[in-house]
């Protein structure tokens, strides 16, 4: 069983960014947790500040892994573009944020691309990609 866990934009400054609303964990350091909590599931992880290579990362997903896991960051706010890439996707897709996005500032309360998602984690710190990756698993486990 093969995942993609997608990060998009300043993720990959997390624990050095706003930590009172982001948390102290690096990337790195989620990645490792998710990685020990699934010893069963094949992660892959990848991570760009750049709209099209994160599309290019879901195209190739695609026909290689069973599902996807994806922080878009802000692009998840705005980028028809990854909401069209995602919408292409027959795999399950479970769209994560860190944070109440409908708790903050109106503009993150916007999202283009969850309804291209299977489903939607957001608020429950790290432990959402925990979450999504297990939701993931029901689902795959359902279907096949
Ligand atoms: C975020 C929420 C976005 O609004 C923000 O731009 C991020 C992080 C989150 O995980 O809470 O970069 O995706």
């Amino acid at each position: 069983m093969d995942i993609l866990v997608l990060n998009g934009p300043n993720l990959n400054w997390l624990g050095r960014r706003q930590t009172d609303i982001y948390g102290q964990l690096s990337l790195d350091e989620i990645n490792q947790r998710l990685s020990e909590l699934f010893p069963q599931v094949t992660l892959e992880f990848f991570q760009s500040n750049c709209e099209g290579e994160l599309i290019d990362a879901l195209q190739q997903a695609g026909d290689r892994v069973s599902g996807i896991v994806i922080n878009p960051g802000a692009l998840g706010h705005y980028s028809l573009a990854l909401a069209d890439a995602l919408s292409a996707l027959t795999i399950p897709v479970v769209e994560v944020h860190l944070t109440n996005v409908f708790a903050r500032e109106q503009a993150r309360q916007w999202t283009v691309t969850a309804a291209s998602c299977r489903g939607y984690i957001c608020g429950l710190g790290w432990q959402g990609y925990q979450l999504a990756i297990q939701s993931l698993l029901y689902i795959l486990e359902e279907e096949n």
